[in-house]
């Protein structure tokens, strides 16, 4: 026996006589805390994650230390004839074994940003959990702690399924309002993006998991996401996509970063160099793991050197890139050196010391999640991102009882819709609505049980009618028959797709029609982002409703019955017509699959509502729009630049309408004579709750990055001197406070400290 050997033999021995002579505490769980510290140094929680990692490390073997580093997928895959290994949670994303020897647990892991998914070809029953409105909804409530609270509500979940690694925290930026997984997103800004996916991860995370944000990066479609190429340049890229995951990181330390199928500037972003290694590693210090998402690995040794540290999903990708085989040969021919493998290693070890998956294990213990409670974090979240985006003659809010409604389409009496894909939450009591969209992936359509026309009912008394919406003429016969209509039309996106933004089933021609027949119409839109609305004029009040989860049917009553103010706002623009994008057409629509293609970013940072702002566009509905059911009055903007040139805006928001309400008082920054991506950026907001004629008084650090150009050379954030527009009100189109501010200007690193 070498010595390395003799000491591994010699911790079992110690580990197995303390294990023995252990006590059992209240979970039937070993209390071996003192004489395990001893036989595992590494288990002393008075050292710093650090330390632990190295004392582990050096007793791991190299085939310890390449298990680590490969995944497996956690679920049959039928095609393949794939059988996941023993030990998984059967019907998960993934699994890495874990190495008992040295007390470290596998990883089990599972999707994703809105609670915890199950494969759809488990083998057994779907796992019935709470499901978040989707992604983009909890941004538009721009209210950071309710994505805080979202992210440890399903992160609990997480943890009493068994999972250890919840595959949540989806920033990428809107780019595209086609891409089918915006609903899994959030915003088209930065900054916007950065601080409500941040909140959600380290909601997650506060359950002693880990949280891996992704898809790493400029995933910004899924028509050929596999092959094309995400181009731009790297200021572009560094002002706007990549500015997203660095706020976001910062703000929440995520355990791992996923990096994304696509590839950028003509490398997979699995095997990226200057993703992975100089941006990620090098420039922002990341110490956590890059794991690949499920087949985006291509290579053992680009991948190994170029950054990646895990690989997931085994059969997903074309050969076991980092299994025992292909990483022993790179190991031995030298092309993957030994240091490499220790620091994927480091890293893995690292995330699992850092956020307490070593010390607190998961086990299955479902019985425990308190599913009421949850609801009513689903459903404060899926009310506050509901956006009201038009209320003629003070149409909404309804008053409780009285009048005759009929309420028409969208399955409304079974349910609310939800986004398709790897995301998907099988929601408690079943789908309602089974049957409907694709029958594989990222299909079937999925409902949640909680329906608003149930909602309705409860809050009008018996004066509700149903008409399914298949027959226009039928619906326009209820609706005039009635003293208001609600009509209820879905656009379903998901995963591996993207989609118009026309909606479908001939929906457009049902609002017209109800709207003929019944000038008070409302219309629901659940959707995963914008959707065109050719009956804008014609009805009388419109809400976003987004995919509300697993109370929306709930959240959307609530909302139309004024028991909350209307308060979300939009997180993207919604155009108005397709020439308005600087792609009118999608690359790559119509591609033979495989066939490699580049997506040209040439608008770089330009994302949203700058690229409107510059090209001068008129939205349908801007960026940060959404009404209230009071009115607010903005004032006292005023912008004072520190000592150390910290510039803080300030400003004050007055509820000058008869309700209480809650404002979102938005500032947005721009140089006075021009030089950036576009005129202005958002520089902050607040989400505030203020009873009819109360005022509030707010204050925003601006983040020095937002004031910044990027400078390729020198690898630096640019503040030009001279004269600056300071802009607040409503939405990116709604400003009418301004006033000027002088920078220094200055320059700072890209690198950050440690
Ligand atoms: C998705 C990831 C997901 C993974 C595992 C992939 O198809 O892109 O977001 O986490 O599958 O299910």
């Amino acid at each position: 026996m070498n010595n390395r050997k003799m000491r591994a033999f010699m911790s079992t021995l110690m580990l197995a006589t303390a294990m023995t002579m252990a006590p059992l505490n209240a979970s039937g769980n070993p209390v071996v805390a003192a004489t395990a510290t001893l036989a595992r140094p590494w288990m002393d929680t008075s050292l710093s994650a650090e330390a632990r990692t190295d004392l582990l490390l050096r007793e791991m073997t190299v085939d310890e230390k390449k298990t680590l580093v490969f995944g497996y997928f956690g679920s049959p895959f039928k095609e393949r004839n794939y059988a996941p290994p023993a030990g998984v949670r059967m019907g998960s994303a993934g699994y890495i074994p874990g190495i008992e020897r040295l007390g470290i647990p596998a990883q089990w892991q599972t999707d994703a940003g809105l609670g915890v998914a199950t494969q759809r070809d488990s083998t057994e029953p779907m796992r019935e959990r709470t499901s978040l409105p989707a992604g983009i909804a909890t941004v538009a409530t721009w209210n950071p702690a309710l994505a805080r609270q979202g992210g440890a509500m399903i992160g609990k979940e997480a943890r009493l399924s068994g999972f250890n690694v919840m595959l949540a925290g989806g920033v990428n930026l809107v780019r595209e309002p086609r891409n089918g997984r915006n609903f899994e997103y959030g915003a088209e800004d930065p900054l916007l993006a950065g601080i409500m996916v941040g909140a959600q991860i380290s909601g997650i995370q506060s359950n002693n998991i880990i949280s891996t944000i992704k898809h790493y990066a400029l995933n910004a479609q899924e028509t050929g996401r596999f092959v094309l190429s995400a181009n731009i340049d790297e200021a572009g890229a560094r002002m706007s996509d990549l500015l997203a995951f660095e706020i976001a990181m910062e703000r929440s330390n995520p355990g791992s970063v996923m990096c994304a199928y696509n590839r950028y500037n003509g490398d997979y972003a699995c095997e990226n160099d200057f993703l992975l290694n100089k941006v990620l590693k090098g420039d922002w210090g990341y110490k956590g793991y890059v794991m690949s998402d499920w087949g985006a690995v291509h290579s053992t040794a680009k991948a190994a050197n170029n950054g990646l540290d895990q690989e997931s999903g085994y059969i997903f990708d074309k050969e076991m890139f980092f299994g025992a085989d292909l990483l022993g040969k790179a190991l031995a021919d030298g092309s993957v050196p030994m240091a490499r493998l220790d620091d994927m290693n480091r890293r893995i070890l690292r995330a699992l010391f850092d956020h307490g998956v070593m010390d607190n294990p998961v086990a299955v213990e479902d019985h425990k999640i308190d599913y009421a409670a949850h609801a009513k974090i689903t459903r404060a979240d899926a009310e506050e991102g509901i956006v009201l985006l038009k209320n003629q003659g003070g149409l909404l809010p309804l008053a409780a009882g009285a009048s005759k409604i009929a309420v028409i389409g969208g399955y409304a009496d079974k349910g609310v819709m939800s986004g398709g894909g790897s995301s998907t939450v099988f929601g408690r009591g079943g789908n309602p609505v089974p049957g409907l969209g694709p029958k594989n992936f990222p299909g079937p359509i999925v409902f949640h049980a909680n329906a608003p026309l149930a909602a309705i009912q409860a809050r009008a008394g018996g004066n509700v009618a149903f008409d399914t919406g298949t027959d226009p003429t039928a619906a326009a016969k209820l609706a005039a028959d009635s003293d208001l209509a609600i009509v209820f039309v879905n656009q379903w996106t998901g995963e591996a797709m993207d989609f118009a933004l026309t909606l479908p089933d001939n929906q457009d021609a049902l609002v017209a029609a109800v709207a003929k027949a019944n000038k008070r119409t409302i219309v629901v839109v659940q959707s995963g982002g914008p959707v065109f609305m050719p009956w804008l004029k014609e009805v009388g009040a419109v809400l976003a409703a987004w995919y509300p989860g697993s109370a929306g049917g709930e959240a959307i009553a609530r909302v139309i019955y004024g028991e909350v103010d209307a308060s979300g706002r939009l997180p993207v623009t919604f155009p108005a017509s397709l020439d308005q994008l600087p792609r009118p057409k999608l690359d790559g629509e119509g591609l033979p699959d495989g066939t490699k293609f580049d997506v040209s970013y040439g608008e770089g940072a330009a994302v949203g509502y700058k690229w409107f702002d510059q090209k001068g566009y008129k939205p349908l509905f801007a960026f940060g729009y959404g009404l209230s059911y009071t009115r607010f009055a903005y004032k006292d903007l005023k912008a004072s630049v520190g000592t150390d040139g910290t510039l803080t805006l300030s400003g004050s928001v007055t509820n000058i309408g008869e309700r209480a309400g809650k404002a979102v008082p938005q500032l947005y920054v721009g140089p006075a004579t021009g030089g950036w991506e576009a005129p202005k950026r958002l520089a902050g907001w607040q989400k505030l709750e203020l009873a009819s004629g109360a005022s509030s008084r707010f204050t925003v650090p601006v983040d020095a990055r937002l004031l910044a150009t990027f400078d390729v050379a020198k690898n630096e954030w640019v503040v030009k001197p001279g004269r600056y527009k300071v802009w607040l009100g409503a939405s990116a189109t709604d400003l009418p406070v301004t006033t000027e501010v002088t920078l220094k200007g200055g320059r700072f690193s890209a690198v950050k400290a440690n």
